[in-house]
């Protein structure tokens, strides 16, 4: 490789450019990935994904014993209370584990973690900290960030963003979530659980953009009756901070009548967008589009050779499990086999109780490319679920009428999050609902309300 420091440098190591690393090092090429944090996994591993997780399920197993759950299981509790520190420490290891796990793999895989900021020099030179390097290929996988609101100035105490509402060191009072979005429901979820009366302003007439409209409209019933307050097709226009209380101004996303609510802490969570600022993608010849992303072909090749995009920094879902994939298909590609990534079956899930999960098209998205059948099952109908007294929610499975293929599957239910893995593959398989309705499921399991509503797309479910 002449002179080339290395065959692929993979710029940011979150989960998109780790995974293109280690693949890209299995394949036998000499790697190197810039990573400017202190530590690798980028914003999944660090504030992101896992952290919230660990959140998540700390504060359901509190939900669980202070709310008579456990009670009434048999399970006695008395004198429950939120450690907030220990919660806190118990995410902070999550964190730290994975972290590390990862600098322990680009160890055993050979990759070079080169600890600074990159920016481009030329589309083959690229600058980390004080050292530039040259690459025979180079893979933007820098992520994304939070995209600010203007009029509502992030200050990391009472206006914060999802890294904020991570590190909350006390349980607010009332919290005003900005966004019915992924991000704002998982952490809202973790706070009202914890004690918190939580709004929700969405500028939509529903939470839950780009899910099934069915699942977003029994969601929005779902997160009331747990107590989550949402104002629908509202707008926020201005936050003041007094002491520690912050006014938000709101009015009719369609223009009306002002209204003031109050707050001890307010999460802006209105989406994220692409880093792609900091990178002078000018002196390498890469362009971005009107939303910041970098564009790429099939093979996530932009349009200088030798440099690539994967991951939040290019169109189509921001998603963890969407940028490794893509992070395992470029490192192919750069070695010259064939990374395919199926972008019409990449699962998306929301982590609340219960989880929200879909694959594929939602039927309004179905309906617009032909005729389709819909078989849907309730939670409360799976003997397990019963059992469990897990019942809120539904299995839906959308097929084309004609050829019975499955286009999407769309659930609702305490398990959804590992239950949609059987659809994704199932479609990846171009199966029919019938195909699933024929496969034989554990009993008893929730996956069974799959089978279920597979069955019902032709009309015959047994349990209901
Ligand atoms: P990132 O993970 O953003 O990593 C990019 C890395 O590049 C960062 O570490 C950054 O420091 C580094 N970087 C940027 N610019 C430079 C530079 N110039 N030089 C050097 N380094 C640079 N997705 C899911 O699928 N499931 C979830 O449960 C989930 N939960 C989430 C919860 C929260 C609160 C948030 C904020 C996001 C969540 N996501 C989740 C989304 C997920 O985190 C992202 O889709 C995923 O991290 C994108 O991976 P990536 O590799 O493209 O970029
Ligand atoms: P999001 O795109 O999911 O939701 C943002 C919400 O804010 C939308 O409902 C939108 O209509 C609303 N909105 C936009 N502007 C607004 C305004 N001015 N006032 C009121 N509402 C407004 O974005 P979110 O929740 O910030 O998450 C960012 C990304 O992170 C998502 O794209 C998601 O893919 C990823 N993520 C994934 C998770 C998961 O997979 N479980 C968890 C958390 C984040």
């Amino acid at each position: 490789m002449a002179d080339y420091d290395f065959d692929v440098l993979i710029i940011g190591s979150g989960p998109g450019g780790y995974v293109a690393a280690i693949r890209a090092a299995q394949l036998g090429l000499k790697t190197a990935c810039a990573e400017s944090r202190e530590t690798l996994g980028g914003t999944c591993l660090n504030v992101g994904c896992i952290p919230s997780k660990a959140l998540l399920h700390a504060s359901e197993l509190f939900d669980e014993a202070a709310h008579g759950t456990l009670a009434k299981w048999g399970v006695k509790t008395s004198g429950i209370e939120v450690d907030l520190d220990a919660m806190h420490g118990s995410r902070k290891e999550a964190v730290k584990g994975l972290t590390q796990g990862i600098e322990f793999l680009f160890k055993k895989n050979k990759v070079e973690w080169l600890k600074g900021r990159a920016s481009f020099e030329s589309a083959d030179t690229v600058k980390v900290g004080d050292r530039t390097v040259r690459a025979k290929n180079i893979v933007i996988a820098t992520g994304s960030s939070v995209t600010p609101l203007p009029g509502v100035t992030v200050d990391r105490e009472r206006i914060v963003d999802s890294t904020g509402a991570l590190e909350l060191a006390q349980v607010p009072k009332k919290m005003v979530v900005i966004g019915g979005g992924v991000i704002g429901l998982e952490l809202g979820s973790v706070w009202r659980r914890l004690g918190a009366e939580v709004t929700v302003v969405e500028f939509l007439d529903q939470i839950l953009p780009g899910f099934d409209g069915d699942v977003r409209k029994e969601a929005n019933k779902i997160f009331k009756k747990q107590g989550f307050e949402f104002k629908l097709s509202t707008k926020v226009t201005k936050a003041e901070r007094k002491g520690d209380i912050v006014t938000l101004t709101v009015e009719p996303a369609a223009g009306g009548a002002a209204e003031m609510i109050e707050a001890d802490v307010v999460l802006v969570s209105i989406g994220r967008r692409p880093n792609t600022e900091d990178l002078a993608l000018d002196k390498a010849g890469v362009q971005t589009n009107q939303r910041g992303q970098i564009e790429t072909d099939h093979d996530f090749r932009t349009k200088v050779p030798g440099v690539w995009a994967i991951g939040d920094v290019i169109p189509g879902p921001m998603l963890a499990h969407k940028a490794e994939d893509e992070g395992i298909a470029v490192a192919e590609n750069i070695a010259g086999l064939t990374g395919i990534v199926n972008h019409d079956v990449i699962p998306s899930v929301v982590y609340t109780m219960p989880e929200i999960a879909g694959v594929g098209l939602t039927e309004e998205q179905a309906k617009e490319h032909g005729e389709v059948k819909i078989g849907k099952f309730p939670m409360l109908a799976n003997s397990r679920a019963k059992t469990n007294r897990e019942t809120d929610g539904f299995v839906k499975v959308i097929a084309d009428a004609k050829t019975d293929r499955v286009l999407g599957v769309w659930i609702i239910a305490s398990v959804g999050g590992t239950m949609i893995a059987q659809a994704a593959q199932a479609m990846e398989f171009g199966a029919t609902s019938e195909d699933i309705a024929y496969t034989c499921h554990a009993h008893p399991t929730h996956s069974e309300a799959l089978k279920e509503a597979a069955m019902a797309v032709t009309g015959k479910p047994i349990h209901i």
